[in-house]
């Protein structure tokens, strides 16, 4: 079934009821709101300093809230997945001390951007949280919570405006409070993202792999993998063991993959790019090993489709979406055939319209 996501106005509009209910004032006066994503491509080389291609979706992440006149913080979030109690208080510390992690863990994403924050000391404040993003579903509703509370407090106490920035502190966020090692992609297509376009980044910085694409490129003498070739990796084969070199291997084709995708997007080369999404795809289940039957068989379930171009697992993988390209007048023949494939992945089917015919599975 084809399921639609509520607009940036409802969620607005469900968040400020909440936020009325819960403290029992006038409506918030301010109100933000900031975008899930889905990687077209370029998938494990953001820690790599190589390219990735994500696109920001209408899936957002919204939150309202007020300031207030003392040191407290109260926040409440209105998605039932999020761990318990979904209300959080507390005291914000003085400047220059720490605000540490605990539970409900979902707090922590908050509590990380207000550390990490630009233009400190942040002022006390009551919020909302409301988000169509599906959580732990691959389409980072995590950078798209940091991105939005950021947003929220540049609107309490402006910051210098630099959006690079202010990606960089939400990844800071993730890392210190959350305990999450992630790439730089996703807060910056959340902050950057523009409706109907991919954007390319060029990743100049950011447990397991990560460790074997470092070693890999310690072998081969390089600063990163960035800077090694496919010839470097055969040279250097007596000296890689399979695992090692498997890695690099994905990681090299896949950022020279990333350069050559965002060419054919230029030219409009769809099948082009499909192509190339597929050996993306093929090249992370059996080099980087980081899909998993469900994800192959949504992959290849698109595929038998015609007037699709090319599919493949979108994010970190081991679950997850895929994103599919694919001809506008093969959308729905295309839900109903994942659909009927019995064997699967249980799952619904979301159609991004006019977001670069990205078809999500959430
Ligand atoms: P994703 O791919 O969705 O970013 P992660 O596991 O990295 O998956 O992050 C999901 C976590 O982010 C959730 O378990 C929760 O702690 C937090 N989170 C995301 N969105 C919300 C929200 N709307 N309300 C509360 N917590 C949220
Ligand atoms: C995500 C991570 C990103 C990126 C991606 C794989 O989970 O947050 O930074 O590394 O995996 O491309």
């Amino acid at each position: 079934m084809a399921s639609s996501c509520p607009s940036v106005a409802e969620l607005v509009a469900a968040a400020r009821r909440l936020y009325v209910q819960v403290f029992g004032e006038e409506a918030p006066r301010v109100a933000v709101c900031a975008p899930g994503r889905v990687n077209l491509i370029g998938e494990h080389t953001d820690y790599n300093q190589g390219y990735v291609l994500p696109m920001a979706l209408p899936l957002v992440t919204v939150v309202v809230g007020s300031q207030t006149s003392g040191q407290d913080v109260t926040v409440v979030t209105a998605t039932e997945d999020a761990d318990e109690p979904r209300r959080v208080d507390f005291s914000l510390p003085s400047y220059g001390s720490a605000l540490s992690p605990g539970l409900p863990s979902w707090a922590n994403y908050v509590k990380g951007v207000i550390q990490h924050y630009r233009a400190p000391p942040v002022p006390g404040f009551r919020a909302v949280i409301a988000s169509s993003v599906p959580l732990g579903g691959g389409l980072s509703s995590s950078a798209s919570l940091e991105v939005a509370f950021y947003t929220f407090l540049q609107q309490l106490q402006p910051d210098d405006g630099d959006k690079v920035s202010k990606a960089v502190a939400c990844q800071k966020a993730e890392h210190t409070h959350a305990g999450v090692p992630c790439g730089i992609m996703d807060q910056f297509v959340s902050v950057l993202g523009r409706e109907g376009h991919a954007l390319l980044i060029d990743c100049s910085e950011y447990p397991m792999r990560r460790r074997q694409c470092e070693e890999a490129a310690s072998i081969l003498g390089k600063d990163s993998l960035r800077d090694a070739t496919m010839k470097d990796l055969e040279e250097a084969r007596d000296r890689l063991d399979d695992v090692t070199c498997r890695r690099a291997r994905h990681v090299i084709e896949e950022i020279e993959r990333t350069v050559r995708a965002a060419e054919a997007l230029k030219r409009g080369a769809y099948k082009e790019f499909g192509k190339l999404m597929v050996e993306s795809h093929n090249s992370l289940r059996d080099l980087y090993e980081v899909s998993c039957r469900e994800l192959d068989e949504l992959v290849c379930a698109a595929m038998e489709v015609e007037g699709v171009f090319g599919s493949r697992m979108t994010g970190g993988g081991f679950g997850g979406c895929t994103v599919t390209l694919l001809q506008a007048h093969a959308i729905d023949r295309t839900i109903l055939h994942i659909q009927g494939d019995k064997s699967a992945a249980q799952s619904s089917v979301c159609h991004f319209k006019g977001f670069g015919n990205g078809l999500g599975r959430v």
